[in-house]
């Protein structure tokens, strides 16, 4: 007989295990199937996120700053190092320790809140009265039957079409983040967010980097005041960022890679690197699911096809984070597994889209929450804007870390916080006070009566508020 389970959550990262645990939590009987392997070939909990996303791209972010700051800025503070050296395996390795730590941590979870883990590829098999039976495959081999499942089987990096990646010379954000040297030269196709962290990660620790960007805008998401401050601060810190580019013809050869392409004035350009990444967005993972057995609808994308509260096509399957619509953030996917195990309980989880904050954590870190100027001005929607550099901070002089600003967009009648956006240090802990601000719907003068310790930089944050009414103490 088939092991049954009240929930099966297919895929172990922050969408997937989150779901598993909080759907413990609630009372049911839960088991979570995840295919990653660890270098050993044991399990490795946590999906993209902890092995490949954001747990080791930030590891290696706060090393290369480490080195970067010691090679540059160390001796503003009259500090001298002699002798400087780097080990990028040692870095490497750390960074590895790091993601097992996180891997480990989630075993504990699952654990302590009784999930029943299978490791091994989860796929449909059919759908019967009481529910669906899933196949396991893998270290795991067997069926089992769930009364729910939640699918949470995230993303892969979406390669150039001919130029598949061989995670030697053209790298996903695997490779990326597992180069045991540093390259002389390298080269970044999208200046997104992957392209940018890799980027400087790269750049911090020695190489020369070229970034190709097809779009004729610099970040063009993100509120363009900001993008323009933040541009300008990579540029500086010797970035080279093409934008307007076609990219063409890629060799790849023993010695590096032949990038072919035109610039935005359609002039014929080449670029020779030892090693290319390409960062051109993510595709959602529906591979080996066997979603035709049951009839689950994807979309043209290959994304799960969902409504606003993770229901897909199928009643009693539902699927959660990267497979589906919306940004593609660890931190949106964990509430989308909060909220569905809450609604397969019979509660009201809820997710608020407007207030998923976005971090890049580059130097100076980019992060904003709600909408931009530009997304206001499109809408026709009244505003008033009030911006404060760090420049006038103390505590960023003290931290002689100046550049950037806060930028806070409020109603123009109602003065309701619409969107914050930030560029400079600690940007991603700056913008959580922003986020609760606006779940709370707080207008600009809340922030701006509220009291903030001194000196930091969340001052700037009150500093902007009192800018949108003209009235900064400091600037
Ligand atoms: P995933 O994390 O992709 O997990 C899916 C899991 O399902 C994987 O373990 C996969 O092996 C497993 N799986 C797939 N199919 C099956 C199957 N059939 N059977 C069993 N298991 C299966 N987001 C942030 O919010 N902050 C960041 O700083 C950040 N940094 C990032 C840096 C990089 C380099 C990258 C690539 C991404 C980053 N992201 C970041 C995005 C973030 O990693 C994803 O949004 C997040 O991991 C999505 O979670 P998920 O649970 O939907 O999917
Ligand atoms: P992205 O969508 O952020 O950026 C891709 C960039 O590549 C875009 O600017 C796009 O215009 C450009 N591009 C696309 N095709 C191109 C082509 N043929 N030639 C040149 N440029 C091209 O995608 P990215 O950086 O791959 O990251 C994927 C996702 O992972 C992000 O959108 C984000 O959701 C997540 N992520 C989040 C992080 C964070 O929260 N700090 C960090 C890293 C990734």
């Amino acid at each position: 007989m088939n092991k049954q389970f009240d929930v099966i959550v297919i895929g172990g990262g922050p969408g997937g295990y989150i779901a598993a645990i909080r759907a413990a939590q609630l009372g049911m009987s839960v088991a979570c199937v995840d295919e990653w392997k660890n270098s050993a070939g044991g399990p490795a909990l946590g999906g993209t996120c902890t092995n490949v996303g954001c747990i080791p791209s930030k590891a290696l972010l706060q090393s290369s700053e480490h080195f970067d700051q010691a090679s540059h800025h160390f001796a503003e503070h009259g500090i001298a190092v002699s002798g400087l050296s780097l080990d990028v395996g040692k870095m490497v390795a750390r960074k590895d320790t790091v993601v097992r730590q996180n891997n480990d941590g989630i075993m504990y979870l699952f654990k302590k809140n009784k999930v029943s883990f299978f490791h091994g590829r989860g796929a449909f098999v059919r759908a019967l009265d009481e529910g669906f039976e899933i196949r396991v495959s893998g270290a795991a081999e067997e069926t089992l039957l769930g009364k729910q499942i939640v699918v949470a089987t995230g993303s892969t990096a979406r390669a150039l079409p001919s130029t598949p990646f061989d995670e030697e010379k053209v790298l996903s954000n695997d490779g990326a983040l597992r180069m045991d040297a540093v390259p002389k030269k390298l080269g970044l196709i999208g200046s997104g967010v992957i392209g940018l962290e890799m980027g400087s990660v790269w750049r911090r620790l020695g190489a020369e980097v070229t970034i190709l960007e097809a779009l004729p805008e610099f970040l063009g998401a993100v509120d363009q005041q900001i993008a323009k401050e933040a541009h300008k601060a990579f540029v500086k810190q010797g970035l080279r960022i093409e934008l307007g580019v076609t990219v063409g013809v890629i060799k790849v050869a023993k010695k590096g890679v032949n990038v072919a392409w035109t610039n935005a004035r359609g002039e014929a350009q080449a670029l020779d690197v030892d090693k290319l990444i390409v960062s051109i967005g993510r595709v959602p993972n529906t591979v080996g699911l066997n979603a035709d057995a049951v009839g689950l609808e994807l979309d043209e994308r290959g994304a799960i096809v969902v409504d606003g509260d993770c229901r897909s096509s199928l009643p009693g399957v539902w699927a959660v984070g990267d497979v589906v619509r919306g940004p593609m953030l660890a931190h949106k996917a964990e509430e989308e597994g909060v909220a569905v195990a809450e609604r397969i309980a019979g509660q009201h989880g809820h997710v608020n889209f407007n207030t998923i904050p976005w971090v890049i954590y580059t130097s100076p870190e980019i992060a904003w929450v709600g909408q931009t100027e530009q997304q206001l001005k499109a809408a026709g929607r009244a505003y008033r804007a009030g911006t404060f550099p760090f420049l006038a901070n103390g505590r960023a002089r003290a931290l002689g870390d100046t550049t950037g600003m806060v930028k806070m967009l409020a109603d123009a009648q109602t003065d309701e916080i619409l969107g914050v956006h930030i560029v400079g240090p600690m940007a991603s802990e700056l913008i959580a006070e922003c986020v609760v601000a606006m779940e709370f719907r707080a207008s600009s003068e809340d922030i701006a009566r509220i009291c903030h310790a001194h000196p930091s930089l969340s001052e700037a944050t009150r500093e902007a508020a009192l800018a949108v009414d003209k009235r900064t103490l400091n600037f």
